[in-house]
């Protein structure tokens, strides 16, 4: 019954056969999870973060439950590029889904570097540019805090990119639209929204952070409605799609996102305690559509009503 329902979303260019992908930093690089679902179920799937060098991220204990959430310092601990081109690509390549490769830098250069070792690599549908690090160069602050600084960085990807580049926006500003704006102008593809916000929590009998770092990343159920807020409000304001994430959990949550107005969503969290949740999620939004006979998603996306 459900093949004349299409789940098919286009997104930079891209077909996509569904519009769920698992987020990055909450997948690994895909192939852990082979034994648990067929990926190429999955319209796309993004890898952790990747530097130009291996990192060990920061010390334990890097991840602390929250209500409704956790917060995490895991510090962008990674096998690096040149690894992930050599040994999880060409196994990747085997799976009918999108592989898109979140990437990260210290400067503008770092992530240059990054992109140009993996062009070389084949099988990557779309770059996602993780803004959310402190910029050595210009003090620590965040890319993503700086409109100007994450145009210069989007201009330059784009120049030597091989596939489209997506920007990975903080939420951690109370300038995200104006970010959008200057990443669009800058010739992004696509914007993938929010990355985590940052939290805190305290040991009270040692009076000391419950991480083994001050500050983390919340995500999970507990930042969806600020996420979403921030989804509409960027959908808003610019033409290039908007990948929803925050706290998807479920269906349901799926597809407020979309309503709200974004044309995919990401699951970040959720996979921690459901490995198996975009594929309910997918499942979910096709009963959806048939229960209200809709023939497309499409119809569904930013179809909010003020
Ligand atoms: C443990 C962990 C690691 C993450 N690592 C990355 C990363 O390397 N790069 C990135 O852009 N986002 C990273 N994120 C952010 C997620 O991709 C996602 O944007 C965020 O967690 C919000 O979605 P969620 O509430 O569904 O988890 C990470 C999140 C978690 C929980």
């Amino acid at each position: 019954m459900d093949t004349a329902i299409s789940l098919a979303v286009r997104l930079a260019g891209l077909e996509f056969k569904n519009p769920v992908l698992t987020a990055s930093g909450t997948f690994g690089y895909g192939l852990e999870f082979v034994e648990i679902l067929d990926l190429s179920r999955l319209g796309g799937l993004v890898t952790k973060g990747l530097s130009v060098e291996p990192m060990d991220g920061n010390p334990p204990p890097r991840i602390v439950e929250t209500h409704g959430g956790m917060l995490n310092s895991i510090g962008l601990q990674n096998i690096g590029a040149r690894a992930f081109v050599r040994d999880k690509l060409p196994v990747l390549r085997g799976y009918d889904t999108h592989v898109i490769t979140n990437i990260f830098g210290f400067s503008i250069d770092d992530y240059l570097e990054v992109v140009r070792i993996l062009n070389d690599g084949d099988g990557i549908s779309a770059y996602e540019l993780n803004i959310s690090c402190p910029n050595v160069k210009k003090g620590g602050m965040e890319i993503g805090h700086d409109p100007a600084e994450a145009a210069r960085l989007t201009e330059k990807v784009k120049r030597i990119a091989r596939c489209p580049v997506l920007v990975k926006l903080s939420p951690n500003t109370s300038s995200i639209t104006e970010v959008a704006q200057s990443v669009e102008a800058a010739g992004a593809d696509g914007l993938s929204v929010i990355n985590t916000l940052l939290g805190m929590s305290v040991d009270i009998y040692r009076r000391r952070s419950r991480m083994g770092t001050a500050m983390g990343g919340l995500s999970g159920p507990a930042i969806k409605p600020i996420a979403l807020r921030m989804v509409r409000a960027v959908a808003q304001t610019v033409r290039i799609p908007v990948l929803g994430i925050g706290g998807i959990a479920s269906w349901q949550d799926a597809v407020e996102f979309l309503i709200a107005g974004a044309t995919a969503i990401q699951i970040g969290t959720a996979n921690y305690y459901e490995p198996r949740v975009s594929i309910h999620v997918i499942d979910g939004l096709a009963a959806y559509l048939r229960d209200m006979e809709m023939s497309s998603v499409q119809e569904l996306i930013g179809s909010f009503q003020d």
